[in-house]
């Protein structure tokens, strides 16, 4: 091989070396590259997977959680029910009672008579209210009807309603569920259900909240109601008894020789049938 020969054979290796080299630049960086997308998606699952372990044992947590709840609303509505199954007594119709443990005879729908002021409620009652209406209305009250007589299938709408806003505020499922149940009757155990119940707001305050005692009117129906054979049935400090929240626009038919008593002795209707009710005939 000559001078020029050699000379052109070193470039030539040493062309392919560099070429060589400048590859295996490219497929490191390549390589590089590629572990590191690897590695970052690897970390992304990772993360994933602890946020949503994170999740999964919050969510068992609060599970836990609402079944105590659960379990001990279901042992205190047990300890009810038997109390009150000590204490079933035969009851005229005005007698009737209706709470949670106590639904009514199904497909039960009462003679219904409407008011002056358009509300329906069962037809044995609709003088007694329609005199104590007046008799307020003399006396300078501005009494409104604002719920009487209510189908079952209508308050079935009332508690889902009731659910649905609460559940729309926020409140877990459980949470809307038992605070509905003290504020509205479950479907089957209200009294508007038999006809037998009126709410009655005053004018100056329509909502059906606790400040509605403070109303003139409030306190006038809380006075007077017995002389028609009314009762305030949800009364302050009795929901451990009634399963439902103090009310005071709910007023309940049971004739005046009873809301007399009642009022005398200052109890529930649950309370009075299990105290002091005597059935006719009975000892
Ligand atoms: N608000 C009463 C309890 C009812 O729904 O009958
Ligand atoms: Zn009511």
């Amino acid at each position: 091989m000559n001078k020029k020969g050699f000379g052109a054979w070193c470039e030539h290796h040493i062309r392919r070396t560099v070429k060589m080299m400048s590859c295996m630049r490219q497929t490191l960086v390549i390589l590089i590259v590629l572990t590191f997308v690897v590695g970052c998606l690897a970390g992304l699952g990772i993360a994933k997977k602890r946020t949503a372990d994170k999740v999964a044992e919050a969510t068992a947590e609060v599970r836990k959680e609402e079944r105590d709840k659960l379990q001990t609303l279901e042992k205190e509505l047990f300890d009810l029910k038997e109390q009150q199954n000590q204490t079933v007594v035969e009851t005229p119709w005005n007698l009737t009672l209706v709470n949670y443990n106590h639904p009514m005879e199904e497909g039960f729908v009462p003679e219904l008579k409407e008011l002056k002021r358009g509300y329906e409620v069962d037809a044995r009652i609709a003088e007694a209210a329609e005199k104590m209406l007046a008799d307020a209305k003399d006396a300078g009250m501005k009494i409104m009807i604002c719920s009487a007589y209510r189908s079952v299938e209508r308050q079935e709408q009332v508690f889902s309603e009731s659910m649905k806003e609460r559940v729309k505020d926020g409140m877990s499922y459980f949470d809307a569920y038992s605070e509905t149940m003290k504020n509205v009757a479950k479907p089957g155990t209200s009294e508007h259900a038999l006809g037998l119940a009126l709410d009655l707001i005053s004018n100056q305050h329509s909502e059906l909240d606790e400040r509605q005692e403070n109303t003139r009117e409030a306190k006038w129906l809380a006075e007077n109601c017995h002389k028609y054979g009314f009762i305030l049935r949800y009364p302050p400090e009795k929901t451990a008894i009634t399963g439902i929240i103090y009310e005071p626009w709910h007023y309940r038919y049971v004739g005046v020789e009873h809301a007399t008593e009642i009022m005398r002795l200052g109890v529930t209707l649950e309370e009075y049938l299990q105290n002091y009710y005597q059935p006719e005939g009975g000892q």
